[in-house]
């Protein structure tokens, strides 16, 4: 099994809430920071294609961070992609973030 880092962005360089376009190969990815923690997830909705970039929101829902699309409300787990809202909805793809050095990178095995 082989690992990659893939570096998309410097720490510090996202604001709280901010997202970060990332083209990861032809595949748009958004990559936020939010309450201390980076994410990077697929920036199309996996319900009916939207671009969360324009239509997602990020919320707090009891302690978890999700994302909601304002296309239809949908809401995924920004952590494991879970589609919380509807419950067992296709999920979102997230991808694992890791802090190297001075660069926030993603992880890809393969
Ligand atoms: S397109 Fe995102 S919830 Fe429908």
């Amino acid at each position: 099994m082989g690992v990659s880092y893939i570096p998309v962005a410097r720490i510090g360089e996202l604001s709280a809430g901010a997202m970060k376009e990332v083209d990861l190969g032809g595949r748009q990815v958004l990559v936020t920071f939010t309450e201390g923690q980076y994410f990077a997830f697929s920036r199309q909705c996996p319900h009916e294609d939207a671009d969360l970039k324009e239509a997602g929101q990020l919320v707090n829902v009891n302690g978890t961070q999700m994302i909601r699309c304002n296309n239809h409300s949908y809401c995924f787990d920004i952590k494991t992609g879970d589609c919380t809202l509807p419950k067992g909805g296709v999920p979102l793809t997230v991808l694992p973030t890791e802090a190297r050095g001075e660069e926030i990178c993603i992880r890809l095995e393969w």
